[in-house]
């Protein structure tokens, strides 16, 4: 049994661990910057300020140095860390806001 859910535990990580076909999409796309910038505006400056300089949520200035395109992905897919909403962008609009975000 402790075997079996050891296993299991494993099989989970080692699937978590993978990047999902979503995140694979988006790192193989080129990102617009500019295109970024204007869907940054749009659903994030309410929080970051509407040059991610910080409002509610913290300011995103140099935010790459700090998280890899992947943890940049999830912070703004994964409704981890409330209030920051759950975003459902698609790949080409996340891989602008990405790149973007690595613009700060
Ligand atoms: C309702 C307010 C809100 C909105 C809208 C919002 N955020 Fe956030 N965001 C936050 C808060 C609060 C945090 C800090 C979360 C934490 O770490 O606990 C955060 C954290 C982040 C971080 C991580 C910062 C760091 O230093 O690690 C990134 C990147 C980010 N947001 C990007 C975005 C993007 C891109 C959008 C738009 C698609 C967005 N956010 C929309 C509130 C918001």
């Amino acid at each position: 049994m402790v075997v079996l859910i050891m296993g299991l535990l494993g099989f989970t990580i080692g699937y978590l661990d993978q990047p999902s076909p979503y995140l694979r999409e988006v790192l193989a796309l080129e990102g617009d910057r500019i295109q970024g910038h204007a869907i940054f505006q749009m659903n994030c400056a309410g929080c970051h300020g509407l040059e991610a300089k910080g409002k509610v949520g913290p300011s995103l200035q140099g935010v790459s140095e700090h998280k890899s395109k992947r943890r940049l992905v999830e912070q703004v897919i994964s409704g981890k860390t409330p209030p920051m909403p759950q975003f459902q962008p698609s790949p080409q609009v996340m891989a602008d806001l990405l790149s973007y975000l690595e613009s700060l």
